[in-house]
């Protein structure tokens, strides 16, 4: 934990390319202050250089999203992760400490998988062991025993820096990456009448096949309060961005924020997902512990680059993003699989429970299905001669 990581990727891949260069100077040059200079470059979107290098400075740096604690519950539980490519293990030890841990073998560098419930990790190479803190705990034909002690004290998989967030499972690559906490500050207020209840996650299924769009793609989408009332015809109305005397409302951004943060008004309080989007018959009960605010609007918080959330008054929905490519990025949630859902004990213990789950993921695919094509849209137009400059 406390010895740097040591980048030993090839240099193709940790230099930077003149491509990655004029992108960015071309970024630097952008006038914030005026619409059409906004945008970030299309080679932003298209070129794999440019990937490479946010997989090396954004993704590398940043606090990443992997999952929820109650997916490692239990001691001896795994989860198995990626963070900017690198694959992950996350567990939970018998002293009920979670680990992150770097899932390549130490011997010869093959890729760890999780183990059955109750296994030690092992490496399906050649078969050495680690116990859940990532020590090496057996490597069979090392030489004598005292060989294989010598090797168990010096051997160990490398342990990155995690930070738990309201029950969700973020890692770090950087070892000096400041305190994740401080830059989520001003969701703890939302979060309040939530934990007066308690709130059990129903994890989602992160999608088998990548979108065919770059991550920044998706979570613009997700922070554009301007295209529900065009794009979402019937499924959004209920929660409008604009509505007389009220509206979508954008928090501050201070330095260090890391959370785009807007609220809408719903028509009626207490509505959320129902089948045929947000409505007033929503598929979850309300939590009687929220403040009267938060049962008249849907709160939304995008966490670049890997979580997004929508605080809603029945259900904390959550997607988790990762990314895999220039245009292709995996993700999970009600939108694009099913679950991603913060509830109370009480919702899940209702008889009829799979039901409305069923409702709100019907709900929310039919949202989907009408933001699928315009992303395709975006990162298409991407590649236009005719795209907006800047
Ligand atoms: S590479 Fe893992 S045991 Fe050999
Ligand atoms: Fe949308």
């Amino acid at each position: 934990m406390d010895q740097p990581i040591v980048d030993r990727r090839p240099a193709a891949i940790r230099t930077r390319s003149p491509v990655v260069e004029a992108l960015l100077a071309e970024i630097a040059s952008l006038d914030a202050a005026s619409v059409s200079e906004r945008m970030m470059p299309a080679g932003c979107y298209t070129e794999p250089e440019f990937f490479a290098f946010e997989q090396k400075e954004v993704f590398s740096r940043t606090w990443i999203c992997v999952g929820r604690v109650e997916e490692v519950a239990a001691p001896g539980d795994c989860l198995a992760a990626e963070v900017a490519g690198e694959p992950i293990l996350i567990t939970r030890s018998p002293d009920g400490a979670l680990h992150a841990l770097s899932a390549i073998c130490q011997h010869r560098g093959e890729i760890i998988p999780c183990p059955q419930k109750g296994k030690p990790l092992r490496c399906p190479l050649h078969f050495w062991t680690y116990d859940m803190e990532g020590r090496l705990s057996g490597a069979p034909r090392m030489g004598s025993a005292d060989d294989v002690l010598a090797l168990r004290r010096q051997v160990r998989l490398p342990e990155l820096r995690l930070e738990l967030w309201h029950g969700f499972i973020f890692v770090n690559l950087d070892a000096h990456a400041a305190p994740l906490g401080p830059s989520l500050a001003k969701l703890e207020p939302l979060w309040t009448g939530y934990e007066a209840t308690g709130l059990e996650a129903v994890p989602p299924a992160m999608s088998d096949t990548p979108l065919p769009w770059n991550w920044k793609v998706h979570v613009e989408n997700f922070t554009d309060a301007y295209h529900p009332e065009f794009v979402h015809i019937g499924t959004h109305d209920f929660a409008p961005s604009v509505l007389a005397g009220d509206g979508v409302r954008f928090t501050e951004m201070l330095p260090g924020d890391n959370a785009i943060v807007r609220s809408v008004p719903m028509r009626t309080p207490d509505g959320g997902m129902m089948k045929d989007g947000w409505g007033a018959d929503a598929a979850f009960p309300p939590i009687a512990t929220l403040p009267a605010e938060q049962h008249q609007r849907i709160y939304f918080a995008m966490l670049p680059p890997s979580l997004t959330l929508m605080l809603a008054p029945n259900t904390v929905a959550y997607t988790l993003i990762r990314p895999a490519g220039v245009a292709a990025t995996f993700a999970g949630s009600d939108r694009v699989t099913y679950g991603g859902w913060l509830l109370p004990r009480s919702t899940i213990d209702l008889p009829d429970f799979i039901d409305r789950c069923k409702a709100v993921r019907e709900g929310g695919s039919r949202i989907w299905a009408q933001d699928v094509p315009v992303n395709l849209g975006m990162q298409a137009a991407k590649s236009s001669r005719f795209l907006p400059s800047g």
